[in-house]
């Protein structure tokens, strides 16, 4: 399901409102979260919806403000994405970031300078006027920026509010409307006063009441499937992630688990004990669980394929083939996905983003299956709030505090060529990494940790002997949402320990590195 101009009814009804309009850059999310983290409600819509549409959405909706997010294009690209200008004449506050930024300068005849590389990183900003979204910053501040154009020269109804060494027109607003726009990135965490920001715009400039919440949801949730649904009965494709085990759950307890078929399909590329811990929850909560052991199928169809998105569509293709067979047989009427709100809007707001890797997961089921329709009870929220839920459904903490984990399994942690005895060694190292970063208390702090077995074979001395193994890498990263990532600094304790007990524990390996790469340059998984 794209994202749609339609706002969603929601849980609350009417309520404020902050619109993000898409230009398809890589931290729009992170502004609908840090929207929601005043407690007012963010939807994120397609950057072409006309200003005829939001002024009817202004008005049926609360909306109070419009931010307009960065993207990876340049203005001066001939299919640029463009905004409708009467969006500008609208009678609610607007915040251009990056690309927004430079759009709204471009579009008042402001003076953009064509970028000659793109710069990224950590800057530092001099603030000239602490006044309108700026207000109580310091002089200098520590901001992220990535961008390629660049403002040098405002209109004269236009004011600078900041610059950096490079960037003359680093923050300005319009005189006498409330119109802004920042070069940097108020939404990345390493902007170290990004979140006073947002607020100024949220709160202070669009006068939102901060009071989105989400108590009720569980309640009117299962209202609303219960109404749906009827006597229907429903299948729901279960990874084990959080996403899907908490629409599941949600279902069981709106309709009954007995009018639930949970299909989970062991891909073969599952974690150490992932499948006994799937088994045992959903059985417990009552709904007809059906394990379908696929590894057999898996593994051949990808017999001497190395390439990784290769992989990924493979993986994808067999796991929608299983999906379909199983749907076929289940006489279920409704399907339930565990879609939450940033897979919808990525699935087809702009089509700008880049693709950076295919990512698989339940959503990419075959469109012709036949269903009389598809829940999503979780497409308006983001992941903690669907921990949330999850706390409140009282599902176990082992499912509720799960680290994220690829569709395509420990499938593209393996380089290479997929063995069984690759496999094997992967579940083995991904244990013991998991178990001792659990066990000295560690994990609590990171966003995701997980071994990767390279295609690299190295020397080494067991015993007295020269041994010949495997290239184990194993990586723990930190982060707030997983568009940057910093690599953990860890004690070396535990560093040591994790070497050695791979080493020890899995004869086949003779070398451990950890990885000390950050996201960007590197993507948190390898493949
Ligand atoms: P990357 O590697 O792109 O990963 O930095 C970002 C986050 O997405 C997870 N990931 C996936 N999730 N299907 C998923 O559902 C996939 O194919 C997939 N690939 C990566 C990754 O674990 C990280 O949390």
């Amino acid at each position: 399901m794209g994202a749609s101009t339609k706002i969603s009814k929601g849980i609350d009804g009417k309520r404020d409102t902050i619109l993000i309009l898409d230009f398809g850059g890589q931290y729009t999310h992170l502004i609908g979260r840090n929207v929601r983290e005043n407690k007012v409600y963010s939807e994120i819509i397609p950057f072409d919806t006309s200003a005829a549409k939001i002024k009817e959405l202004i008005a049926k909706q609360n909306v109070k403000g419009i931010i307009l997010s960065g993207g990876p294009d340049s203005v001066y690209e001939k299919d640029a994405p463009k905004l409708d200008p009467d969006v500008l004449k609208l009678d609610v506050p607007i915040l251009g970031l990056c690309y927004g930024h430079q759009l709204i300068a471009q579009m008042t005849k402001g003076k953009v300078e064509r970028a000659k590389r793109r710069e990224y990183g950590e800057a530092t900003v001099n603030v000239d006027k602490p006044v309108g979204i700026l207000k109580g910053l310091n002089a200098i501040e520590k901001v992220w920026m990535s961008h390629g154009d660049t403002v040098i020269a405002v209109p004269d109804d236009y004011e600078v509010l900041a610059h950096t060494e490079s960037t003359p027109v680093a923050a300005f607003r319009h005189k006498n409307l409330p119109i802004f726009g920042l070069q940097w990135h108020p939404e990345v965490v390493h902007t170290e006063h990004g979140a006073k920001i947002l607020e100024n715009f949220i709160i202070r400039e669009c006068k939102c009441s901060p009071s989105w919440k989400m108590d009720n949801f569980v309640e009117k949730s299962t209202d609303e499937i219960k109404s749906k649904m009827g006597k229907g009965k429903a299948i729901v494709g279960l990874s084990g992630g959080v996403d899907s085990s908490v629409a599941a759950a949600l279902v069981a307890l709106a309709v009954g688990g007995s009018n639930v078929v949970a299909v989970y399909v062991d891909t073969g590329f599952m974690r150490k004990g992932e499948t006994v811990q799937v088994k045992k929850t959903f059985t417990d909560l009552g709904m007809d669980l059906r394990v379908i052991n696929a590894e057999d199928r898996f593994i051949s169809a990808l017999k001497g394929v190395k390439e990784p998105e290769q992989k990924r569509k493979i993986i994808g293709r067999i796991f929608a083939e299983v999906f379909e067979e199983q749907a076929k047989i289940s006489g279920a009427d409704y399907l339930i996905q565990g879609t939450i709100y940033p897979d919808r809007v990525e699935s087809g707001s702009t089509g700008k983003s880049a693709v950076i890797k295919t990512h698989h997961n339940v959503g990419g089921l075959p469109k012709d299956l036949k269903f009389k329709s598809v829940i999503e009870p979780l497409a308006d929220l983001y992941k903690d709030e669907v921990r949330k839920v999850g706390r409140d459904l009282k599902l176990p903490e082992a499912i509720v505090n799960r680290q994220p984990f690829p569709g395509p399994g420990l499938a593209v942690r393996i380089m290479g060529e997929i063995t069984r005895e690759k496999l094997e060694i992967e579940r083995e190292a991904d244990a013991i990494v998991t178990e001792e970063l659990e066990k000295a208390g560690l994990s609590k702090d990171l966003w995701q940790y997980f071994a990767v077995l390279t295609d690299t074979m190295t020397t080494g001395v067991k015993g007295d002997s020269r041994a010949y193994g495997y290239l184990v890498a194993w990586r723990a990263v930190v982060s707030r949402e997983v568009m940057t990532t910093k690599f953990a600094e860890l004690p070396w304790n535990t560093v040591r320990k994790i070497s050695t007990r791979i080493t020890n524990e899995i004869p086949a390996v003779v070398r451990v590195v950890y990885d000390t790469t950050d996201k960007p340059p590197a993507t948190v998984e390898w493949e």
